[in-house]
């Protein structure tokens, strides 16, 4: 396996191109990539950032929270991430007299830094290719499931017998569609405090309106620290936790960037398709993803009416709203860059190409397959996606009903376990209907659940919605259920486990959760599944095939939630005929965009006045000061708060979005078009020291001039 994978390699490393694109296992850098990145300008080794035994770049970059990345910025543990991806917490912080979402919020000691119960960073200790262990007894004669189950056995010895200390885990995780299994060694940590964030007029500017768009002026981030106990080794919360010495921490550069720099982003995306066959993107942009985009419209459209009528609302649905935007968006812009690239076309010419060149039947048969499997899966695939928008995503009462048809499973199965998982159930009730508002969601329910019983499949949809009135079938649940506050609903759980059990089967509300849970889980889910081992097992063999097929061609793994580096150059794009954007965006970019009072292009007053002073510190570029920047990174969902690193390994920038052309990167990457979007550092150090007058921050970093020395 490793050689073959190392002749690949050597394959590639023949035909350095100016072809950019991939996400790259840090590890594996010789070669290939390291040649790559020095024909960008970069001036770093493959051992400058990663190496297991001296302190490299690697050591200040951590998976935030399990969903973003954040950086090590200074030898105190404080960390750098995107202010989306420190909303929940900033948000659970403010209060109506405390609002640190809306006003911001700036420690001034290390004491007055804010403990997140609940949060955490991982850091990597070190990768290794285990893929031959994890691949024993694996044969292309075995049918799916045996392949799966002898691959899991394997992992889970894997895991079991790799040499870690107490305070590490191992994980293996697959590369390359089930091709190649790394291990990797983490250290995660509890005591995460919040130092600093800018408030959402700057951190959020242009919030959904600009959300997956250039040009863009938003200063998403927000800073953290990691705190360690005294032999800074991990620990629970506890004031007398100390701030965590890294292995290593980035410098931050005051020299900024130009069109054409190096550009190197490091962290761990979470999910990209990058093989999928041309049936099965067809499957995503014809039927998936329009019913996906259908019924977050529809439920948009209602909040955002109550919204704007009501204060309070607009508060408690603000970050639901944000939430359900975000992907409705993500995957208009994917559908059409899809159709726009010509993506299909282009799978299927290189289905064509490889069936012909391979000359092999059972590459044919595998593309045949291919066909079969995605016909057979797309009515229960699509089900799914109708169950998770309608059932788990947009309707409060219905997820409350999967919360307590869960709840129901596990009391029965074990009895003594009732006042540990009420209080569990209690806690997820509470959060539920916190941002919970009768009337909207009577609204949208009404209207899910029309679309759901006109379009969701025949033959997966539960009985109790057809041929019926929906609008009498929504007031009867809406009037009689309990589940419409957190107040009732936590009468339905008190008494003992019988009389819980009976309270719920009266209740017309849980009823129809449980016939959609039954649905889901009795026939749905299994029957997804089974399919799904089967696309998985098709997947490892045509992109073994593949790869053996075109020796030349570039193959970069998926994105799996790892550690991955990806690199690019600063550069602006066209998006459409005539029309061409340049790079960097600056401050009188977010004056121009400026609405007094509007809630997503409102300006601080103090932001105004330095704009209007030119105070701008050393952080200025040419008198103007700059915002945020794209670049050729290929980057996804997981990448924000990933560093931007220079060709000398200080921080430049802070990732945190995609250009609106380009988001169908996640299943075809194409570098005309496909562009990520960075907050400049200067502008992050600019708010921190002008905007927040925090000086104890600014002293704390290392700023460097990696240009001017040169
Ligand atoms: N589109 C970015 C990402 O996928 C940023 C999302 C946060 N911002 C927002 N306006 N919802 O996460
Ligand atoms: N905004 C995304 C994130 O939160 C990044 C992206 O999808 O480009 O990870």
């Amino acid at each position: 396996m490793k050689t073959y994978f190392k002749i690949i390699v050597l394959f590639i490393s023949l035909q350095i191109t100016a072809q950019q694109g991939g996400m790259w296992i840090p590890s594996l850098l010789e070669g290939m990539n390291e040649k790559e990145m020095k024909s960008l300008g970069s001036n770093l080794s493959a051992k400058d950032i990663y190496d297991v035994n001296e302190s490299s770049l690697k050591d200040a970059i951590v998976h935030f929270n399990g969903g973003c990345t954040a950086e090590i910025i200074s030898d105190s543990g404080l960390l750098l991430t995107n202010h989306h991806c420190g909303y929940g917490a900033i948000q659970s912080h403010s209060s109506l007299n405390n609002d640190y979402l809306k006003d911001g919020f700036w420690s001034n000691t290390n004491a007055e830094e804010l403990p997140n119960p609940g949060m955490f960073i991982t850091l990597i200790d070190r990768i290794e290719d285990v893929s031959s262990q994890a691949l024993k007894h694996v044969n292309d004669k075995m049918t799916a499931k045996e392949r799966q189950s002898t691959i899991d056995k394997n992992i889970a010895k894997i895991e079991k017998e790799a040499h870690i200390e107490s305070w590490q885990e191992a994980k293996v995780k697959s590369f390359y569609k089930g091709n190649q299994y790394f291990l990797f060694v983490t250290v995660t940590y509890n005591d995460i405090r919040l130092v600093g964030t800018p408030p959402s007029s700057i951190g959020k500017f242009g919030s959904d309106t600009d959300n997956w768009m250039w040009p863009r002026h938003t200063g998403d981030f927000s800073l953290f620290r990691i705190y360690a106990d005294k032999n800074n080794m991990p620990a629970a919360y506890s004031k007398d936790n100390v701030p965590y010495k890294p292995k290593h921490f980035l410098p931050i550069s005051l020299d900024g960037v130009a069109v054409d720099d190096f550009t190197l982003v490091f962290g761990f995306p979470g999910r990209t398709d990058e093989y999928l066959p041309a049936v099965a993107i067809d499957q995503i942009v014809h039927t998936l993803n329009p019913a996906k985009i259908e019924i977050r419209e529809n439920a948009l459209k209602i909040m955002d009416g109550y919204m704007r009528a009501n204060d309070q609302i607009k508060i408690q649905y603000a970050s639901k709203y944000a939430s359900i935007a975000n992907y409705w968006k993500k995957w208009i812009g994917e559908n059409q860059g899809i159709e726009k690239s010509k993506a299909i076309a282009q799978k299927q010419q290189l289905e064509t190409e490889f069936a012909q060149k391979s000359n092999d039947k059972s590459s044919q048969a595998l593309l045949t397959k291919f066909d079969h499997l995605y016909n057979e899966v797309e009515d229960v695939a699509l089900a799914r996606a109708y169950w998770v928008e309608v059932v788990y995503q947009n309707i409060g009462l219905l997820r409350a009903s999967i919360y307590l048809s869960q709840f129901e499973n596990k009391i029965t199965k074990d009895p003594k376990s009732l006042n540990a998982e009420r209080e569990k159930l209690t806690k997820r009730l509470e959060a539920l209907y916190k941002n919970y508002n009768k009337e909207v969601d009577q609204a949208v329910f009404e209207k899910l659940i029309q679309l759901y019983a006109n379009k969701n499949p025949e033959a997966y949809t539960i009985n109790t919605v057809k041929n019926k009135d929906l609008s009498v079938l929504t007031q009867q649940i809406y009037q009689q259920s309990k589940l419409t506050s957190f107040s009732s609903s936590k009468d339905l759980i008190t008494g003992s486990k019988g009389e819980i059990l009976e309270k719920l089967h009266q209740d017309p509300g849980y009823s129809l959760g449980k016939d959609f849970s039954d649905m889901y889980y009795n026939t749905i889910n299994p029957k997804y599944n089974q399919i799904q081992l089967e696309i998985k097992a098709n997947q490892a063999h045509y992109m073994k095939a593949l790869i053996a097929t075109f020796p030349k061609k570039r193959f970069f793994p998926d994105a799996n939630s790892t550690l991955r580096i990806t690199y690019g150059k600063v550069k602006g794009y066209h998006p459409r005929d005539a029309v061409y954007y340049s790079p960097v965006s600056y401050l009188s970019g977010v004056m121009e965009k400026y609405k007094p009072g509007d809630y997503e292009f409102d300006v601080p007053q103090r932001l105004i006045d330095l704009y209007k002073s030119k105070d701008y510190g050393p952080y200025a570029d040419q008198g103007k000061m700059p915002v945020n920047f794209i670049g050729t990174n290929h980057t996804t969902g997981g990448n924000s708060g990933s560093p931007v690193i220079d060709a000398h390994g200080n921080l430049i920038g802070l990732n945190f979005d995609r250009v609106w052309e380009g988001t169908m990167s996640d299943y075809n990457y194409d570098p005309d078009i496909c562009r990520n979007i960075m907050v400049d550092a200067r502008y992050i150090l600019f708010i921190i020291d002008k905007f927040a007058d925090n000086q104890r921050l600014i002293d704390e970093l290392k700023l460097v001039h990696p240009k001017s020395k040169k």
